[in-house]
């Protein structure tokens, strides 16, 4: 039976090219983002490769859109086998964590730390024994990792974000359901620049696999190029 797979952001970046490699291993995939006309504009793309795509319209920050994005969801009558939690901002402006003006650190929580778990949180009800959580994370997040001095809230959110994957996968274990968390590496987008030492396809390399080959055994670990690495 065709397997499901749902990834917050995907109207751009990571997320679609994610979203159009597990499209052509024979998913069914739901493209989502906060902006209609851009998720439309995508929808229409990847339908154009011959994926089998629908949409899904949500703004991750939002727990009201969140939950109307899951009612819409629940009118398929589907199950979801594979959540993918891409979304995330990185705001030009977060340079300090002492000298942020309060709202950048706001929005990046409510994007990139809460909007996994609120969307983890309300689609759960989708995902069957088996199935599979993937937070997109950074190593920006890694706290075994230097602090390089660059975007800090971003940074911190991330490693919220790992926490947030530990935490899952301890909750979701009588469940059966893995939940890991990846770093895509520096990427060519929008969010990584042009400068950025990897393509986009290399990018989607990681959440592809952990969303179909890798060992559901896994779940609680945090990878990069396929292996493991610390947190
Ligand atoms: N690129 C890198 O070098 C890199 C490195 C490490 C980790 N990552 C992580 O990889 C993931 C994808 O990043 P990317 O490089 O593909 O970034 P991107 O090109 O900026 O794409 C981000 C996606 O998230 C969406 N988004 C942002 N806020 C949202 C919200 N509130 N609700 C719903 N969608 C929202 C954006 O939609 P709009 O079009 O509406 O803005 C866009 O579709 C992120 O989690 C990022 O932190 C990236």
């Amino acid at each position: 039976m065709l397997k499901t797979v749902l990834i917050t952001g995907s109207n751009k970046g990571i997320g679609y090219e994610t979203a159009r490699q597990l499209g052509q291993r024979g998913f069914k995939v739901f493209l989502s983002g906060r902006n209609e006309v851009r998720v439309n504009q995508s929808l229409q793309k990847i339908r154009n490769e011959g994926i089998d795509a629908d949409k899904l319209i949500m703004d991750v920050s939002d727990l009201e859109s969140v939950q109307e994005a899951a009612f819409e969801f629940s009118k398929r009558n589907i199950k979801l086998d594979v959540l993918i939690n891409n979304a995330a901002i990185l705001l030009q402006e977060d340079r300090s964590l002492l000298c942020n003006d309060p709202n950048i650190i706001e929005r990046t929580i409510q994007t990139n730390s809460l909007g996994v778990i609120n969307v983890s949180k309300e689609f759960l009800k989708f995902i069957p024994k088996g199935g599979r959580i993937i937070n997109i994370s950074s190593s920006g997040g890694a706290m075994s990792d230097e602090v390089g001095g660059w975007s800090p809230a971003y940074c911190v959110y991330k490693a919220g974000v790992n926490m947030i994957t530990k935490q899952l996968a301890f909750e979701l274990l009588s469940k059966n359901i893995s939940v890991n968390s990846l770093c895509p590496g520096w990427v060519q987008t929008d969010m990584g620049g042009q400068s950025a030492t990897r393509n986009v396809k290399k990018g989607a390399e990681t959440p592809v696999w952990l969303a179909s080959d890798a060992p559901q055994s896994l779940t609680g670990k945090f990878f990069r190029d396929m292996k493991e690495i610390p947190w």
